[in-house]
């Protein structure tokens, strides 16, 4: 069961279950709890990560010590590719938000692995484009977009991955804190969370903790273009 969460990733799309499996059994099984640090930003890199369960943060830190999160990663997600495609320093640190299971497997092996699997190969293009996609659109909202446009934006998209139904909206257990939150959408902590207790006033949603109810999503999602 635990390794169906893998099994979405793009390096088995396609692939028979034999194959996927023998991909599986040969990766290391680590167990790591909130706060443990994978890899640095700037360090040299010789190992892809994917995430079995639990959440990973990718973030960078300016040269005034200030940081700034990439994404927040879940199961079936992977990181750690870029310094094996281009090869040079980690581009950012990977730090386990809630307590994680994530299977490490060496570039050598992936290269191997492609070699004897070129479809796969396609699909890791696909999750390049997808991320670059992404990091495109989270640019242009950088310029283009207002604080709160920025937080009903990350909460429909933590929602994709970490959204579970519940009576009266989808709940999001992001499991960030207040300061991650502010680091994610790229603004203070104060206009994150005034934004927050602006959209609970209005009844969009409820806060609890290191979560969220999504109460009414079509008003994000409209907040949000
Ligand atoms: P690597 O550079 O080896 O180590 C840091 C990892 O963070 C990188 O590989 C990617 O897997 C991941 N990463 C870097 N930039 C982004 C981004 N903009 N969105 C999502 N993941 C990223």
């Amino acid at each position: 069961m635990a390794d169906d969460n893998v099994l979405t990733a793009p390096l088995f799309v396609g692939l028979d279950a034999e194959s996927s499996h023998a991909l599986i059994a040969s990766m290391k099984v680590i167990d790591v709890g909130r706060g443990d640090v994978l890899f640095h930003e700037g360090e040299p890199g010789d190992r892809l990560y994917l995430v079995r369960d639990g959440k990973i943060k990718l973030g960078r830190r300016s040269n005034d010590g200030r940081e700034n999160l990439l994404a927040v990663l879940g199961p079936g997600e992977m990181f750690g590719e870029l310094s094996l495609f281009d090869p040079g320093p980690r581009t950012a640190t990977a730090t386990v938000v809630a307590d994680a299971v994530v299977l490490e497997l060496g570039h050598s092996d992936l290269i191997r692995w492609l070699g004897e699997h070129p479809g796969v190969a396609e699909h890791l293009l696909q999750a390049l484009a997808q991320r670059l996609r992404r990091t495109n659109e989270a640019l242009a909202d950088l310029v283009f977009s207002d604080v709160p446009g920025r937080v009903a934006k990350a909460l429909l998209d933590l929602s994709t991955r970490f959204g579970q139904e519940v009576e009266d909206g989808i709940r999001v257990a992001h499991d960030l804190t207040q300061e991650e939150l502010a680091q994610l959408v790229g603004a203070s902590r104060e206009t994150v969370n005034k934004a927050l207790a602006d959209f609970a006033a209005r009844g969009w949603v409820r806060r609890e903790g290191r979560a969220v109810v999504l109460l009414d999503v079509d008003r994000l999602e409209r907040r949000a273009r």
